[in-house]
């Protein structure tokens, strides 16, 4: 695709769409209800679509009515279950949970996802240990998990991870026995997905310090109706590009201001101008002139690794040095390679730090690229940023996670043509 000139402006606004972090889960938590349910705001991008195909050989009917999604989980079934699609798609071990509930053998293939080093599962595997399951590798490389017994009440540790916790959650809600998880990610999303099961009337208690306490139901309601929230990742990543790029302002609306306190608070130090508006919208303006900071991701509620590339692009039209430190995943920095293509005042330090030096001008024209969903919208900002037309490949990443993205850049005032 290239991403070329400015060209004018339509709108002053965009709409922040259905979060596909947040959308996943509530596909597969749907199967658990084994009955009707509607999903709202679901964004339309290859992650959700994908998920959906993988469920449709679980014998799961769906149907969508523009961001309306209609799922019937009635008829779940492993008969034509095509488990080498779990390959596709890093969430789909979400499945786990949910099957394991109904039915006691499963092989699956180790699933992927974005190119951000091992992803490793071993957490959501050693859980099921303690639920009492056990696994093996087999000789096709396949996992095989073998119901061994029942059991009793239970303290597990999810060290934070959100699909460990998401993976628990599902996995325990209908089991006859309290399940403590302790260490639990409590980002957006994982509190999505429990706020939808607690409305089938799940009995989920979250507790201050990353404790979730499940106690046993009998079913879950059906013929449920839930929103899915909207992207907080999305909604930071317009506010990146309007800091940088604008020539005036722009409104954000469903912004999710409140789980975006520390990138809001990191976008200010840097001396962008963020005016939290009215009913969760926000108004970011161009900033003439911007500071580095320091940045280290984390866990919610600090900044978030998601944001961490668009963030890094913003950086290097700083005054000065920054310094990124991404804690959770070694290969996050990879994309700053493609930045030293066009400008050469990165230094990598290892995996997980390096420094961006001050502002320079960008080099020239080069073909820019990504393996990694969030680093692939970085190279957009870094498109836009270099005033002449630039070429970016593996187009399809964008299109996994982010709804009609390149849409609203064209309708903020940018010529974006994929070939
Ligand atoms: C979720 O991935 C998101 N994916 C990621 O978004 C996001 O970057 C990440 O959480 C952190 O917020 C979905 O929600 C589908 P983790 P997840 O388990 O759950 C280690 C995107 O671009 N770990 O919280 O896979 C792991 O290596 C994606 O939308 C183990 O060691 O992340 C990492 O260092 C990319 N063993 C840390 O935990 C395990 O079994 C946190 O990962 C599991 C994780």
């Amino acid at each position: 695709m290239f991403v070329v000139n400015w060209w004018k402006k339509l709108y002053w606004n965009v709409k922040i769409s259905g979060s596909k972090n947040a959308c996943l889960p509530l596909l597969v938590a749907s199967l658990l209800v084994r009955w009707k349910v509607v999903l709202k705001n679901v964004p339309y991008i290859w992650d959700v679509v994908t998920m959906l195909e993988i469920m449709w050989t679980l014998w799961v009917q769906y149907n969508f009515l523009d961001d309306t999604l209609f799922l019937d989980t009635s008829k779940l079934s492993l008969d034509n279950f095509q488990a080498s699609r779990i390959k596709e798609i890093r969430a789909s071990i979400l499945l786990l949970g949910p099957i394991l509930q109904f039915f006691n053998k499963l092989s699956i293939p180790q699933p992927w996802g974005c190119s951000i080093w091992k992803r490793p599962i071993d957490w959501h595997l050693e859980w099921l240990k303690t639920i009492w399951y056990d696994y093996k590798y087999t000789d096709d490389c396949m996992i095989e998990i073998t119901w061994t017994k029942t059991s009793w009440d239970k303290v597990i540790n999810a060290w934070f991870s959100v699909t460990s916790t998401e993976n628990l959650v599902l996995a325990n809600v209908l089991r006859n026995w309290k399940t403590i998880i302790k260490l639990a990610a409590i980002e957006p999303h994982v509190m999505s997905l429990i706020n939808f099961l607690k409305l089938a009337w799940a009995d989920i208690y979250v507790d201050y310090d990353h404790t979730i306490i499940i106690e046993w139901v009998g079913s879950l309601n059906n013929n449920l109706w839930y929103e899915v929230i909207s992207d907080y990742i999305e909604s930071g990543t317009f506010m990146i590009i309007w800091a940088l790029l604008s020539r005036e302002y722009i409104d954000i609306e469903n912004a999710r201001v409140d789980d975006l306190y520390a990138f809001i608070e990191k976008m200010r130090e840097a001396w962008v101008k963020i005016d939290i508006t009215w009913n969760d919208s926000v108004r970011v303006r161009r900033s003439t002139s911007l500071k580095s900071v320091s940045l280290q991701t984390n866990i919610f509620p600090w900044f978030p690794t998601d944001l961490q590339s668009p963030f890094s692009i913003l950086l290097t039209q700083a005054d000065w040095v920054s310094r990124i430190h991404e804690i959770l995943f070694e290969s996050r920095l990879n994309f700053l390679v493609e930045i030293e293509k066009v400008k050469w005042h990165i230094a990598i330090l290892n995996p997980h730090e390096a420094l961006i030096f001050w502002k320079t001008n960008f080099k020239s024209w080069e073909t820019l690229t990504s393996w990694d969903l969030r680093a692939w919208v970085a190279m957009v900002i870094l498109a836009l940023l270099i005033e002449w037309e630039t070429k970016i490949t593996n187009v399809n990443y964008i299109k996994r996670g982010y709804s009609n993205f390149l849409e609203k850049i064209r309708l903020l005032g940018w010529d974006v043509v994929e070939e």
